[in-house]
């Protein structure tokens, strides 16, 4: 049996949870692991066999599987092979992703047998504006290698059977902040409609060393040579370059930063299906 980890995940959190799950199931059977991380490059061409196991992650972006995550698994092929499915969101909600990660990985030859919404630090989390900041924690790891030991022994008895993803949803948030956060979308799409407005990374050159490490780790090669201009028409927002670059010269004023902070404090839980 081979297990595989799909991933794609830009600021890490999504990275942290499969590798929980991966070493999960390998607490409880014995296989051939395989880690293939699509952050930055499509995965290379497989085909899982009906007895592998192949864990499919991304981030959810806009409620749904990250697009860009659907782009690097086009060479991945099941044959009618089990696939563990993961979100990883940042405690606003999840939304329709673990549907449409259902669907995606069904159109690819696999049957979903568990999966989890897991929460992880907002990839537009900043001091000003922090939200879901060092989730996933303890817990949380735990969970999915609890999760993943889980998977494991129904994989070692035989009892893993497609799951039905609508049955998961998300952990309800107060009423005020949905409709806080509701209100804010309308007015921001109708100010865009009107003067279109586009937020892409800034740098702080008294800051920025011109190491090169953002131009190296942007998932879509959005950085110029230079390291301070980026493509607009390429930048995905994902914030790899603001988290991980090494003199925190880099960061995104996401207009979207401020409501959810102050609207999605409250710690949700992870939902798991198996
Ligand atoms: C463009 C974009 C859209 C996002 N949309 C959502 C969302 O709909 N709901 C949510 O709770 N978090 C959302 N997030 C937050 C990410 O899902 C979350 O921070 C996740 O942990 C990032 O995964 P990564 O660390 O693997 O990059 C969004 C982030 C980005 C960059
Ligand atoms: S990673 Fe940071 S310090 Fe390095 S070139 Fe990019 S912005 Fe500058
Ligand atoms: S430039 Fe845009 S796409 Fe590239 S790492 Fe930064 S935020 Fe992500």
């Amino acid at each position: 049996m081979t297990l595989r980890t799909v991933t794609f995940s830009p600021t890490g959190t999504t990275a942290k949870i499969v590798s929980a799950i991966a070493s999960g199931i390998m607490d409880t059977i014995k296989c051939e692991s395989i880690i293939c991380d699509t952050t930055c490059r499509p995965a290379e061409t497989f085909v899982a066999g009906p007895d592998d196991i192949t864990v499919i992650a991304a981030p959810v972006y806009g409620g749904k599987m990250a697009p860009i995550a659907k782009t690097r698994l086009t060479a991945i092929k099941g044959l009618n092979s089990p696939c563990v499915l993961v979100a990883v969101y940042g405690n606003r909600a999840f939304e329709n992703a673990l549907n449409d990660m259902a669907d995606f990985a069904t159109s690819l030859g696999f049957m979903p047998v568990a999966a989890g919404a897991f929460i992880g630090e907002h990839s537009y989390s900043s001091p000003a504006t922090p939200i879901a900041v060092g989730r996933p924690d303890a817990d949380d790891i735990e969970t999915a290698r609890e999760f993943g030991r889980n998977i494991g022994r129904h994989l070692l008895a035989g009892t893993l059977e497609r799951i039905d993803t609508t049955m998961l949803h998300d952990r309800p948030s107060p009423e005020e902040s949905l409709l806080n956060f509701r209100n804010f979308v309308t007015g921001y799409q109708k100010q865009q409609a009107v003067t279109p407005r586009k937020f892409l990374p800034e740098v702080n050159t008294a800051l920025c060393s011109q190491c090169g490490q953002c131009i190296d780790i942007c998932p879509v090669g959005a950085i110029g040579d230079d390291c301070l201009s980026v493509d607009g028409s390429k930048c995905i927002k994902c914030c790899a370059c603001v988290k991980r670059c090494p003199a925190n010269a880099r960061s995104l004023h996401s207009p979207f930063a401020p409501i959810l902070s102050q609207n999605f404090d409250l710690p949700k839980a992870p939902v798991l299906s198996l």
